[in-house]
């Protein structure tokens, strides 16, 4: 199975996280968390999964040697490429989908600021791609949702039985992705995941039951929650037992 992982943002909203550490704002995928970037918790899950065997990540020219170094650092054991993005996260993974190998007939796409996402979520996703067109990760909503006119006020309550947030990885053959990326394009349709491209086509997207720690870190808060769960993991991976005592 191939990857691509969307890694060209800039992390705007993330940019309190750099200043409260004195430093200038950069590429969120930079920052750390136990000692190690976003991006290299995303490749650590992606290099575990048994059904990925190449990796792209799209990047920007400015972050090339980080990027580099963390790959070097992490020492993987799938190959990694390099790929420019664009200036919206719908024209990198356009970039990313040029950049596969002829023989790649399907492909996950996996937001590098998704780093908790677990191997076995990849390999479920990984499977499954290859009995449909097309799916995404996704976990049942818990808030309800309103719809919020200009005016600040509430237009209507979407039946939250029917929604479900949408996660990465999404996975997709590749040919008809990249059609929906073409059809995108001539007709200016601006989207913020790949699914949408796909219903805009009319072609079916299948849901894989996510996880509900595969955040996007997005904001200084996402931050905090995603090392408390990392931690977590590694006390559990040290001591199995702690999730069964009792508090
Ligand atoms: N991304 C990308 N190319 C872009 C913009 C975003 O590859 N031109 C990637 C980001 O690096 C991230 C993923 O798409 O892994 C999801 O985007 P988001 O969480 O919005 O990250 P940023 O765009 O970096 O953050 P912000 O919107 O706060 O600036
Ligand atoms: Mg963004």
């Amino acid at each position: 199975m191939y990857l691509l992982i969307p890694a060209a943002g800039s992390g705007r909203r993330m940019g309190s996280a750099w200043q409260s550490q004195g430093k200038a704002s950069r590429n969120k995928l930079l920052l750390t968390l136990l000692g190690k970037s976003l991006l290299a918790w995303t490749l650590l899950a992606a290099d575990a999964s048994s059904q990925i065997c190449w990796i792209g990540i799209i990047g920007q020219p400015s972050d090339w040697d980080d990027f580099r170094a963390i790959v070097t650092q992490l020492s993987l054991t799938k190959p990694v490429h390099f790929i420019q993005g664009g200036s919206t996260r719908q024209e990198s993974v356009y970039s990313g989908l040029q950049a596969l190998p002829p023989q790649a007939e399907h492909v996950l796409i996996h937001d590098g600021a998704r780093c908790l996402a677990t191997p076995d979520l990849f390999d479920r996703c990984a499977q499954a791609v290859l009995t449909c067109p097309g799916l995404i990760a996704a976990v049942p909503i818990k808030d309800t949702i309103k719809v919020v006119g200009d005016a600040g006020l509430i237009e209507s309550t979407p039946n939250r039985s029917q929604l479900w947030a949408a996660q990465t990885p999404q996975g997709f053959s590749v040919p008809l992705l990249k059609k929906c990326h073409q059809e995108g394009r001539q007709n200016g349709w601006e989207v913020t995941d790949d699914a949408a491209l796909f219903e805009r086509c009319s072609l079916p997207v299948q849901i894989v039951e996510g996880e509900e720690t595969n955040l996007k870190v997005t904001t200084p808060v996402d931050l905090a929650i995603a090392e408390f769960i990392l931690r977590q993991r590694s006390t559990l991976t040290s001591n199995p037992s702690a999730q069964t005592q009792p508090s």
